[in-house]
């Protein structure tokens, strides 16, 4: 007989990958102060044992690269075991970011992004959804972008990444209907983390001539959500049954540009982003 679909994460296993660093480390803290056994996978060795030493629930922290199909199928039979039959939600969080123009664009960091950004997607979402559909229930949760909806200058790549998580997410959803299990998209806007400043940028796309530190600090503050409320808006999403999750006040505009104007989104969107900039630089400067 299947389990009954739970409606609350709350003391159920789950599964985060980038939780090195924003929203992945803030998912895995929030879950585990409601006492989720929390499995916790990144690339960053030193940042995800900060992260493992702040939980407080049982934790299985492994150095992964979602790169990686083989080793990411190991941490998922791992996972099966520590917690066999009991998973909530597999968080396929991990993620990267480029800034070029397409002109400009270096070959190797596109490739690289693809196959965290999507890839990565993908070998977490296979490695992990037998266990799910075994057990009849649970979330696969997969992190778009707002450049999951709508495509901007200068990240051709990170846009077509992002899209392509929603589309192979979309198809999967369509699949398990059913099935009792779910599989989400989760699109968040602007949130405080450190993807700005581990980006790959070889120079300012704009031709403005800024470093990346002052990319990454205009990225900073024009970025509306905490990476804690951005934890708290996933977890209420998942827990309400939402197939698609916005993250953020500007999560929701870029939305409805979308649907709106879809061929004029990006031009509104880069109206409103030099107002941004230009506040930007006086908080700077203050
Ligand atoms: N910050 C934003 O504004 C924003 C907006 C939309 C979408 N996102 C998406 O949210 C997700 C989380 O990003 P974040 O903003 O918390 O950034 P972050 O840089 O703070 O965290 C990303 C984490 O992913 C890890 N990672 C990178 N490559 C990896 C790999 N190959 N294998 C395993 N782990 C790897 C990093 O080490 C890091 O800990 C990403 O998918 C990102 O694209 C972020």
């Amino acid at each position: 007989m299947r389990a009954p679909r739970p409606e609350l994460l709350r003391g159920q296993a789950v599964v985060i990958t980038g939780a090195a660093s924003g929203i992945g480390r803030a998912l895995a803290q929030r879950l585990s102060r409601q006492g989720c056994p929390v499995a916790i996978a990144d690339v960053d060795e030193a940042g995800l044992a900060v992260t493992a030493r702040s939980l407080t629930s049982p934790t299985l922290s492994r150095i992964l690269d979602v790169r990686s199909a083989s080793d990411v199928a190991v941490f998922a039979d791992d996972v099966g075991r520590w917690r066999p039959g009991s998973l909530g939600a597999v968080f396929n969080n991990a993620g990267v970011a480029v800034n070029a123009t397409v002109v400009d664009a270096d070959a190797e960091d596109d490739k690289w992004l693809y196959d965290i950004n999507f890839h990565g997607v993908v070998n977490g979402t296979r490695a992990f959804l037998p266990l799910l559909l075994d057990q009849g229930y649970g979330a696969v949760v997969n992190t778009s972008s707002v450049y999951g909806l709508v495509a901007v200058r200068y990240h051709s790549a990170y846009c077509a990444s992002k899209f392509a998580v929603r589309g192979y997410t979309e198809a999967l959803r369509d699949e398990l209907r059913g099935s009792g299990v779910r599989s989400v998209t989760v699109h968040p806007g602007g949130i405080k983390t450190n993807i700005a400043n581990t980006a790959r940028v070889r120079s300012d796309p704009s031709g403005r001539g800024r470093s990346q530190a002052q990319m990454a600090r205009e990225f900073d503050a024009a970025a509306m959500t905490t990476p804690e409320r951005a934890a708290r808006i996933i977890q209420r999403g998942v827990e309400k049954g939402k197939s698609r999750i916005l993250v953020g006040p500007d999560a929701f505009l870029v939305d409805v540009l979308a649907r709106i104007t879809p061929t004029r989104a990006a031009d509104a969107l880069a109206a409103l982003d030099s107002k941004l900039s230009a506040a930007s630089k006086k908080e700077i400067v203050r």
